[in-house]
């Protein structure tokens, strides 16, 4: 397994079984700390800088979180447009990172673009996160959602999970790229110009995933050990935000999840949603047994806490 200091965090199409594991497993060991609301000093002399150039909730207060818990210190942006980048000059994603390299100890970035933490990492000399590049991937979020899997249903090999809403979204990239390292099916659900581009499908297969398409939640619900879910009805990730004007449309019934539809699956499969989300998800889910998507968002702390322990080499 190669070690994790020093390194960037740019996707989970490169990442192995052991290291997933590892990010897990060290997970499992500082989890105490963000459970009994304690703080350590694990990261007592690291800043971590948040680089946001599109809105978040959890990715960036997760990050955020998770280095305070461990000691560290924060600084950052939530808005481009109170940096440099986002005003009269435009600076380059090039001369930004290479002011923020010496801000910090770690660079956590969110971006419009597709690729752009991994151009950042080009100039950085301390690690890069990626925390949601357009429809890239979303790595930290997926690593938080295995980790929420194995620790509610106890393992992630032979599992089929049943991923509906947009699959031009990024964690259902980092989803199939990191369910290719373990005996899992993936049965897909999505209204059509929301399917998986065929590289990745491609690609995928031939590192030896299961994946297929269904028409609608209702055709596949009875085999989901797993629903994992994202918004049919959501906002362009190529853009840096996007505000509602007016209406939204419904969320066609194929494609939405609702306590009577559950009710027609296995009585042990869970929930998840990387949130936000809209009505594809109807709120008498909560009151459910399925429902992990809180216990989700939490554990988006534990992680990202792992995950910074590692690339900073606080632990091996
Ligand atoms: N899960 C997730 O990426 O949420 P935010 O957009 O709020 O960070």
């Amino acid at each position: 397994m190669r070690s994790f200091q020093g390194r960037d965090i740019l996707g989970l199409a490169d990442m192995e079984r052991s290291e997933i594991e590892r990010v897990l497993d060290v997970s499992e060991l500082l989890a105490p700390i963000a459970r009994d609301r304690r703080r350590s000093d694990l990261l007592a002399d690291k800043i971590l800088v948040s680089a946001f150039y599109q809105p978040s909730t959890r990715t960036r207060l997760a990050h955020e979180t998770a280095m305070v818990r461990l000691g560290g210190g924060v600084v950052g942006f939530a808005d481009p447009k109170m940096t440099r980048a986002g005003d009269f000059y435009e600076e380059s994603l090039k001369d930004t990172v290479r002011m923020l390299e010496h801000y910090g100890d770690v660079i956590v970035m969110r971006h419009p673009d597709e690729g752009a933490p991994a151009e950042a990492a080009r100039w950085a000399s301390v690690p890069v996160i990626n925390a949601g590049d357009g429809w890239g991937e979303h790595p930290t979020q997926v690593l938080t959602d295995l980790y929420t899997i194995r620790r509610e249903l106890g393992h992630l090999d032979g599992l089929t999970v049943l991923a509906v809403g947009d699959w031009r979204m990024r964690t259902m990239h980092s989803l199939s790229y990191a369910l290719t390292r373990y005996d899992a099916e993936i049965v897909y659900v999505c209204p059509d110009g929301e399917e998986p581009r065929t590289e990745l499908l491609d690609d995928v297969r031939r590192r030896g995933l299961r994946i297929r398409r269904a028409a609608g939640v209702a055709d596949a619900i009875e085999l989901a050990d797993v629903v994992y879910m994202e918004p049919v009805i959501q906002a362009d990730y190529a853009k840096s935000r996007e505000e509602r004007h007016g209406g939204l449309p419904e969320t066609p019934a194929p494609y939405r999840v609702s306590a009577d539809v559950l009710a027609a699956g296995k009585p042990g499969a869970i929930v998840l949603h990387s949130l936000p989300r809209m009505d594809e998800l109807s709120p008498d889910v909560d009151d459910t047994r399925h429902a992990r998507y809180w216990e989700e968002a939490a554990n988006g702390v534990i992680v990202r806490m792992a995950l910074l322990a590692l690339v900073l080499g606080a632990m091996e």
